[in-house]
């Protein structure tokens, strides 16, 4: 089964998101409206919790984790993933926040702690340490993911025609 409980929590789905047949998504997942969850997704809100926002894609085989509670650190490291952000192909996001137009690309990792602020693009194959801050603006790449330059205003309208391209595209695959 695709969506499945832990402990008796089971993911919720806001209106008009779509979830493809081929994903796992367990636990204290909330996805709120049109977002989608492409094929071979992972998504797991065992330890902590996952939220995603409205119009959000999460495209194929990328998976989404988080870090428990511990002593020094009693909220954990929950994934938090704002609206409108394209999380490309093969993306591992583990216990981080990210605020909102932001295009993480293809198999990039962001890791536990990171704060992505909004209007922010990564480049693919990036490695965001743990902790680290990228401001809002800005393209980043590399591994280290570094800032490369400010976006310009075309990269900056991509972001939100990303997210309502894949909102499109979902409709689509939701009437067959
Ligand atoms: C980074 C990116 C946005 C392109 O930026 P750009 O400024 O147009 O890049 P350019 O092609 O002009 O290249 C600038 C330099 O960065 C390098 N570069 C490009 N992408 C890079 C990446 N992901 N990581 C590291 N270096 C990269 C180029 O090789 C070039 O280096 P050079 O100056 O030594 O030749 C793009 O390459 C990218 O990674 N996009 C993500 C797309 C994606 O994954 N979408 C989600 C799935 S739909």
């Amino acid at each position: 089964m695709t969506i499945r409980a832990y402990k008796g929590v089971l993911p919720t789905l806001a209106e008009g998101v779509y979830v493809d047949e081929s994903s796992v998504l367990v636990g204290d997942i909330v996805l709120a409206k049109d977002v989608s969850i492409w094929p071979l997704v992972v998504a797991r809100g065992d330890v902590n919790y996952i939220r995603i926002g409205a119009r959000t894609n999460v495209q194929d085989g990328s998976v989404l984790h988080l870090s428990r509670p511990s002593n020094g650190k009693p909220e954990g490291s929950p994934l938090i993933i704002g609206e409108d952000v394209t999380v490309g192909h093969k993306v591992m996001l583990h216990g981080c926040t990210l605020g909102n137009r932001i295009l993480i690309g293809m198999g990039a990792i962001v890791m536990d702690d990171v704060i992505v602020e909004d209007d922010v693009i990564i480049g693919a194959g990036s490695l965001v340490p743990p902790g680290k801050r990228l401001q809002s603006g800005y393209l980043y790449v590399g591994s280290p993911a570094k800032q490369a330059r400010p976006l310009n205003d075309n990269e900056k309208a991509f972001l939100t025609e990303s997210a309502s391209n894949y909102v499109q595209l979902k409709n689509e695959y939701l009437a067959g």
